[in-house]
């Protein structure tokens, strides 16, 4: 049994790696759930988190986090995931409590509190983990690891250096990577293999309220990704809860790896010290 906190911008593909999270409960126990603004805004990906949570009947407690990254302005994700952050799905908006702290105090209080060590997912930018960093720094006693969908070895998909999660917010992505906490990254070099087929996405269709919301998520997912060449859709965050759930199925490197936060082309990019002449440890990258 894992301790995890998910810290997510719904997000398709967030509401995917939240759903399946919950599906698993004799493996993965969820202490609580936070947003920080990625895909959209702070105010749009916590609607978002709670209508998933509402739907699928979870009690699973949701912090509100960080509006905007550490030092830029937000870039949100809206062409790939519409007006929403989440469009295709029509909720009824029945509410879903969010707790009072904000998010970093949230994620600290259930880390110190848990009598295990517990496991972050971080599915969005990682302004909240930083910040839970550089706020609780004795707090990386308890973090078993870090596993995160974000970055890229081989290419961007932001620009074509950075991935979007580790772009929005290269300076949180700085500090998390150098907090000496292992990290499984779940870049694009992964998430892009990791896709659901068109027709595996109709055989969502009808099948039941879940897997129907499922198949209105990935339509709309789907026929966006076609903007950017895809076919079939990446799911991108799933990896970061499949890790955890079958590691089995993926296979990785232990690579030092680590981010650009210059405002030059390569701006978020993250690069791996592919033969080790850092001389840095290594961190886990998948
Ligand atoms: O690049 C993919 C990442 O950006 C995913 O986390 C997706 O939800 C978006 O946030
Ligand atoms: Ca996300």
């Amino acid at each position: 049994m894992k301790h995890i906190l998910i810290d997510c911008d719904p997000g398709h593909d967030d509401a995917l790696a939240i759903m399946t999270a919950f599906a698993y409960p004799e493996h993965l126990h969820i202490l609580g759930v936070t947003t920080v603004g990625g895909n959209q805004t702070l105010e749009k990906v916590t609607t978002n988190a709670k209508n998933i949570l509402e739907f699928i009947g979870a009690e699973i407690p949701l912090a509100k986090g960080q509006k905007e990254p550490l030092v830029k302005a937000l870039n949100t994700g809206e062409q790939a995931h519409g007006d929403s952050g989440m469009d295709g799905p029509y909720f009824d908006g029945k509410d879903y409590p969010v707790v009072s702290e904000n998010a970093v105090r949230f994620l600290y209080e259930k880390i110190l509190s848990c009598p295990e060590k517990v496991t972050i997912v971080a599915l969005a930018p990682l302004t909240n983990i930083a910040l839970l960093l550089k706020v609780y720094p004795e707090i990386k006693e308890k973090i078993e690891c870090i596993s995160m969908m974000g970055g890229g070895i081989s290419h961007g998909n932001c620009t074509e250096l950075a991935e979007f999660n580790i772009y929005v917010d290269p300076e949180a992505a700085h500090i998390v990577f150098h907090s000496g906490i292992p990290i499984v990254m779940s870049g694009l070099d992964v998430t892009e293999k990791a896709v659901i087929t068109v027709q595996e996405i109709e055989e969502l269709k009808n099948k039941g309220r879940v897997s129907h919301l499922v198949f209105e998520l990935l339509k709309f997912y789907n026929e966006s990704g076609k903007q950017f060449g895809f076919i079939d859709s990446p799911v991108h965050d799933l990896c970061a809860i499949e890790y955890l759930l079958a590691p089995e199925i993926f296979s990785g490197t232990d690579w030092y790896v680590d981010v650009i936060t210059d405002d030059g082309c390569a701006r978020g990019q993250t690069f791996a010290d592919l033969r080790a002449l850092s001389g840095h440890e290594p961190k886990y990258m998948y």
